[in-house]
């Protein structure tokens, strides 16, 4: 017995291992060197402190049932990761494996806890869980990209159909009349044939609107945005002069709220105003009086700008589709290319708002947008 007792004593003394032994009240009895050292006590200062005193508060509880077990005699041994806690405060995880043992003379239970420090390993798990959660994210991030890109490439090529679709009308118009008018008898050209020469000359314009309309469309997407402080009101003013000259026999009234002021981009913020205030004049053009306002609304939703009309307006269910390029409702009676409203829309999103309609059939229409 005296042989095995030194044995022991060299072991906590001097040998490699963490290793603590406990009375039957979880207080330490015994401290070897090593897990001196990794505690960062003396062996005077652990003595008669509880485990759970030396245990980070989460696993606390996990421990003591364990070792409850243990004392009952209902588990031998067991092995489990848990966290210390060192002098200075600080975590330290370890793989602990403890027995528990019955003295001969008293018939006391000690617990005998062998611990491995494993902080290495948890750091690296750490790492692995961390760059697997960030993967995780890339992949998702990825994955909303991809769904973007396919909605983006099913748009374009609905784009580049409607674009050659638009296009194709006016050209093959002149083309059909020119080829009609190289065929036609020598001589002064008769009614039927001056009209011929008006439809191409349209339809030039036409396309000739397109492709400028197009133009600026693929500018208000790329250009860089130089925004500043600009005085819409007066800027509508501006482009109201420009209307009234085109048709100065028209009975239009305009309401524009003084001193609007908007923080934008003045050449995008401009082909914005234009497209929405064109639009109201164009579609109100059948009805004797007419009222346009531009005005604005603080509310829940922020700062809201309307441009508002009391033409022939349009139905509510058309009010997205409207937005896309080459989509028109009044195709017959109005001449237009479509895409007005779709770079109304991406110069307002280019300014980080959001534009909608609201129609009513015969009674007008409001454009609201945010900036
Ligand atoms: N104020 C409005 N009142 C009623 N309908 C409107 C109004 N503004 C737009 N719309 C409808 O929305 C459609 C799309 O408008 P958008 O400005 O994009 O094209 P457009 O006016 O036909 O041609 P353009 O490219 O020359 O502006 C119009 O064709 C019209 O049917
Ligand atoms: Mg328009």
């Amino acid at each position: 017995m005296r042989l095995l007792d030194e044995a022991s004593d060299l072991v906590f003394e001097v040998g490699p291992f963490a290793i603590a032994r406990m009375g039957p009240d979880f207080r330490v009895e015994r401290a070897s060197k090593r897990f001196c050292e990794l505690l960062g006590y003396t062996e005077e200062e652990l003595r008669g402190k509880t485990f759970p005193e030396l245990t980070h508060p989460d696993d606390v509880q996990g421990n003591v049932e364990l070792a409850e077990q243990a004392l009952r005699g209902d588990l031998t041994h067991y092995t489990v990761e848990k966290r210390y806690l060192k002098k200075s405060g600080e975590a330290v995880w370890t793989q602990l494996t403890a027995t528990y043992v019955r003295d001969g003379t008293d018939g006391s239970v000690h617990g005998l806890a062998m611990i491995e420090d494993i902080s290495e390993r948890k750091a690296s798990e750490e790492r692995f869980v961390a760059l697997h959660e960030e993967l995780k994210g890339r992949i998702t991030e990825l994955e909303a990209s991809n769904v973007a890109l396919a909605k983006a490439n099913k748009e374009l090529g609905t784009f580049s159909s409607n674009v050659s679709h638009d296009l194709k009308g006016p050209l093959i118009s002149i083309a059909q009349f020119s080829q009609i008018l190289l065929g036609r008898e020598t001589g002064p050209i008769n009614d039927a044939q001056d009209e011929m020469l008006r439809r191409i000359r349209n339809a030039g314009l036409q396309a000739k609107n397109i492709i400028d309309d197009l133009r600026d469309l693929a500018d208000v997407t790329r250009r860089e945005i130089f925004a500043e402080e600009v005085d819409m009101s007066a800027m509508c003013w501006t482009i109201i002069e420009d209307l009234r000259g085109l048709a100065p026999e028209r009975d239009v009234t305009f309401d524009i709220r003084p001193d609007l002021r908007v923080y934008a981009d003045p050449a995008l913020l401009r082909l914005l105003m234009v497209n929405l205030i064109q639009n109201a004049w164009k579609y109100s053009a059948p009805k004797a009086h007419v009222t346009i306002q531009v005005g604005v609304e603080r509310g829940s939703l922020g700062t809201i700008f309307f441009v508002k009309d009391d033409g022939i307006g349009f139905d509510n269910e058309h009010r997205e589709r409207i937005f896309q390029a080459f989509e028109r409702l009044h195709t017959h009676e109005f001449a237009g290319t479509g895409l007005g409203l779709a770079t109304a829309q991406r110069i307002v999103q280019r300014h980080g708002g959001d534009i909608w309609a609201e129609g009513v059939p015969g009674e007008g229409a409001t454009f609201w947008f945010s900036m």
